[in-house]
């Protein structure tokens, strides 16, 4: 059975953790990482698996074949190289970090040297299914809004206002916590430079609502996406979590469904 190792023991790495003892994907977790060991630890309360906590990066690698991200784009950038060129194949969560064109460069090129994989699932948003068999004729123009509660967002305003807009690079830039679907529609696409990202503040809204129109050789297509929430983490859609489970859970069924 694969061993897996998480990093991140937060709300989306709890669902996963949760999921894999429940059965739904089939693999063993046997390390975990936190920043905050205390977290870490807390993990085995929601999740009764006999895992290890590992006290550094190296000890987390040891012995694991994937390695699921599930703590920030901080963590990408310091450890993400480390855990390709180590063998391991990365499963990347905060995929704003991805925005970086040189990091995720040089991940790419770790990743081919070693033989390994960066999974990167669709996270809060709908369609990238329909943008990579898109690609393989030619997109024009990628358009996404993103309307959540200021709260969410972290401003200040108390009526609907357009706190970005322009290329997803720079949106990605000023939103970071935020805009993880900006960078998945913009690498899987035409690009972050090439993508137009608008990002509305309403605090008429509970969920985190993501629009995108794609237009190119094959048509138009136009996706909607209203998530929840997730109660731990409402900046998190819950559909993330599902999504990064959905994927684990492909690469380890043996029949795939679906483009
Ligand atoms: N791809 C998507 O569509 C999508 C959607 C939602 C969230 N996300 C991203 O996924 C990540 C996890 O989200 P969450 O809701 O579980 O967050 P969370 O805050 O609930 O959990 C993150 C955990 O990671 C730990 N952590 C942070 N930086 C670390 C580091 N450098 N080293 C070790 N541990 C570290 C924190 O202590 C925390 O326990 C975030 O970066 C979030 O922005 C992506």
């Amino acid at each position: 059975m694969t061993n897996i190792a998480i990093l991140g023991c937060g709300n989306i790495g709890g669902f996963i953790a949760n999921a894999i003892y429940r059965g739904v994907i089939h693999c063993k977790l046997s390390k975990v990482f936190d920043e905050n060991r205390k977290t870490a630890e807390n993990f085995r309360k929601y999740v009764n698996i006999d895992f290890q906590v590992a006290d550094s990066i190296e000890e987390l690698m040891e012995g694991v074949d994937l390695v699921v991200e599930t703590a920030s784009q901080e963590a990408v950038r310091e450890y993400g190289i480390n855990i390709l060129n180590a063998g391991k194949h990365l499963m990347v969560l905060s995929v704003g970090a991805l925005a970086d064109n040189e990091l995720f460069r040089n991940m790419k090129k770790a990743a081919r040297k070693n033989n390994v994989k960066i999974y990167v699932p669709s996270g809060g948003i709908i369609g990238i299914d329909g943008i990579n068999a898109a690609k393989l004729a030619s997109i024009e123009s990628v358009e996404i809004t993103t309307r959540k509660n200021p709260i969410n967002l972290g401003v200040d305003v108390d009526r609907e206002t357009l706190v970005f807009e322009g290329p997803a690079s720079e949106g990605v830039m000023k939103f970071p916590r935020n805009v993880n679907v900006a960078a998945t529609v913009g690498i899987a696409g035409i690009g972050m430079d090439r993508t137009d990202l608008r990002i509305i503040a309403d605090p008429n809204i509970k969920r985190n609502i993501h629009e995108i129109y794609v237009k190119g050789d094959f048509g138009e297509f136009t996706t909607v996406t209203k998530n929840i929430p997730s109660t731990q983490n409402p900046k998190t859609s819950w559909i993330a979590a599902l999504s990064a489970i959905a994927m684990l859970k492909e690469i380890f069924e043996v029949v795939q469904i679906g483009t």
